[in-house]
């Protein structure tokens, strides 16, 4: 549910998820998710270039040409052992390339038997074809013994590890298959689309099974007081948000002096609100309970509060059906059920359903027509599903309703900016740079507007500015991690400074040891200089703070993907190039 009520801060300016942003430290960005793709440099290619020879060899291809002298009985006696297992393998390549595999397989056989055991290198490659054979048989445990022998030969055999990878996959022994491919990757310095994509694939797939199991069992976490603060304060065209009203207040009044709240059971909703004026978070959720058990008179807010929270804590089996009653009340307020579309509309996209989502917004438009927020948190939404356009239509509809708010303003600037960028129109670009520095001007209260600003410059390799658009926000709001985060990413990017990058992302842990993206962060950055461990380590702690077990998926498989290198570094000596 957050990531989609919150405003855009977990991708850069130019629309980057955020495992992308840790990336960019001077480093080209490839693709797919998952720390191993953090070396991709432009290092040359001469490793493939030495093992050409291997790179060759038939995976479906024959070279026919090649040994074929020995092809003919009368000399065959005459040849050397190892000539003659080279001239069984160019018979099965053409077999092979003919697409019988049954023969194939007889001759690769023949010249695995004939093959001298030290000839290492040809005997790899002969179980190397045979496994490629059996692969298109679909024959997958075979597939993994012929490479097993072949990578057992040869270690840094490419073609071997990767054809061992796939079956292993087939399978579904993933955790194997991940060390094979990692293995892959960091031999071909990141440039095999093939492998990386593999690669992607399995840690999304591991991240997702392990993501499931661990937060079906996990505690619930309350997040900061900072972050429920600036999350309710997205909200200002709803009921629960706000301080209770004056009535309300000394209702409250009322039933305490005649200690009559126990009785009538009304209290709950009522203390709940005072709990959250008071920042004591944790009993709001049973407060809400009593309220909505008694059926008292605010069981809709009450509802709709406990949702809330359970959402803050991570919890959306549980507060599903309660959104659910909030929105199917016929006689509920409908600012109330508005508020509830919109968070059951965030909480479908986090589940990744941008359908579902996008209809409970609608709908919510469509119930109550004058809600800002409504509008407000659609046009992050639609940023999030990349429709900008419709994303700037609706913070038009939202500052027409609130003209003052600065948060839509800003987001719009935002929103026109990715629109510029993408679209690589540079006087638009400049239009909505101009954009954010009105906006500044006019709400120079506006923290996020410095941030939104600030993204762009970094983007626009303003880096100096972007840096004191941050320090505007930490003077602003000097308990927000989140920004010291990004301006340790940003001495990253700029002057290429660890140290100053790190002792940032220190310092937001220190304010906020609850923050997940500075731990997920500095985990990033230790993968990329090397220390795999103290990575493992940061990736956990920030698994343990994950919000929602989308989230959670993403960092379990930059946790395994750090964990998959360890052990290829222990297994094969190999390690990537490190900062
Ligand atoms: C912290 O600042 C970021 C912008 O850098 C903003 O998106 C976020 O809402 C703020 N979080 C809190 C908890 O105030
Ligand atoms: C969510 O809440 C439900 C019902 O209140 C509970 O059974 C479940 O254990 C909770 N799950 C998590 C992950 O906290």
């Amino acid at each position: 549910m957050m990531a989609a009520s919150k405003p855009v801060e977990p991708q850069s300016g130019s629309g980057l998820p955020r495992w992308q942003l840790a990336l960019l430290v001077g480093t080209p960005i490839v693709l797919g998710v998952g720390a191993v793709y953090l070396w991709n440099r432009s290092r040359g290619k001469e490793k493939q270039g030495k093992k050409n020879g291997e790179r060759k060899t038939p995976e479906g291809s024959a070279s026919p040409v090649q040994g074929q002298h020995g092809a003919t009985n009368p000399e065959l006696e005459n040849m050397s052992p190892l000539d003659r297992a080279q001239s069984a393998k160019n018979k099965g390549n053409k077999y092979f390339k003919a697409g019988k595999y049954d023969q194939a397989i007889q001759c690769y056989t023949d010249a695995i038997s004939l093959c001298p055991k030290e000839q290492k290198g040809d005997l790899s490659t002969f179980y190397q074809n045979r496994a490629a054979a059996y692969e298109q048989q679909l024959k997958w445990t075979e597939v993994i013994q012929d490479c097993s022998q072949a990578v057992e030969l040869n270690p840094c055999y490419i073609k071997a590890l990767f054809r061992r990878a796939k079956a292993l996959e087939k399978l579904g022994n993933k955790k194997e298959c991940l060390e094979d491919v990692t293995a892959v990757c960091i031999l071909e310095v990141f440039q095999n689309q093939q492998s990386m994509l593999l690669a992607d694939k399995v840690l999304k797939q591991l991240g997702k099974e392990k993501a499931k199991e661990k937060y079906k069992n996990r505690e619930p976490l309350m997040p900061s007081p900072q972050f429920i603060k600036s999350y309710f304060s997205s909200f200002t065209d709803d009921i629960i948000s706000q301080p209770l009203q004056k009535g309300e207040k000394k209702d409250e009044d009322k039933d305490k002096e005649g200690e009559a709240s126990e009785v009538t059971g009304s209290s709950g909703y009522l203390k709940a609100k005072q709990y959250m004026e008071e920042e004591n978070y944790d009993k709001i959720i049973s407060e809400c309970t009593k309220e909505i058990e008694s059926g008292g008179r605010y069981t809709a807010e009450a509802l709709l509060l406990r949702a809330t929270f359970y959402l803050l804590i991570g919890n959306a089996t549980a507060a599903q059906p309660d959104l659910d009653r909030v929105i199917n009340m016929d006689d509920a307020s409908v600012k109330l059920r508005a508020n509830a579309l919109i968070k059951r509309g965030s909480m479908y996209m986090q589940q990744q359903q941008p359908q579902l989502s996008t209809q409970d917004f609608n709908m919510a438009a469509e119930i109550d027509l004058r809600n800002a927020d409504v509008y407000h948190h659609r046009g992050q939404l639609k940023i999030l599903l990349d429709q900008v356009e419709e994303a700037v239509g609706d913070f038009d509809e939202c500052i027409k309703l609130r003209p003052d708010s600065a948060l839509a303003q800003a987001q719009k600037c935002f929103a026109l900016y990715r629109q510029a960028y993408t679209g690589n129109n540079p006087s638009q670009v400049q239009k909505a740079m101009d954009g954010f520095e009105d906006v500044i001007r006019r709400f120079p209260k506006c923290a996020e507007g410095y941030a939104l600003y600030a993204q762009a410059l970094t983007d626009q390799q303003q880096f100096g500015n972007a840096d004191e658009m941050y320090d505007k926000c930490i003077e602003l709001e000097p308990d927000n991690a989140t920004t010291y985060v990004h301006k340790g990413l940003l001495q990253l990017q700029w002057k290429q400074d660890l140290e100053m990058g790190l002792e940032l992302i220190s310092k937001a842990i220190e304010i906020d040891n609850k923050c997940d993206f500075a731990y997920e962060t500095m985990g990033t950055i230790e993968v990329q200089r090397g220390n795999l461990d103290k990575a493992i380590d940061m990736f956990n702690k920030a698994i343990n703070l994950a919000k929602s077990e989308m989230e959670m998926a993403h960092l379990y498989s930059l946790c395994d993907a750090a964990y998959a290198q360890t052990e290829v570094a222990k297994k094969y000596g190999l390690k990537p190039p490190t900062l």
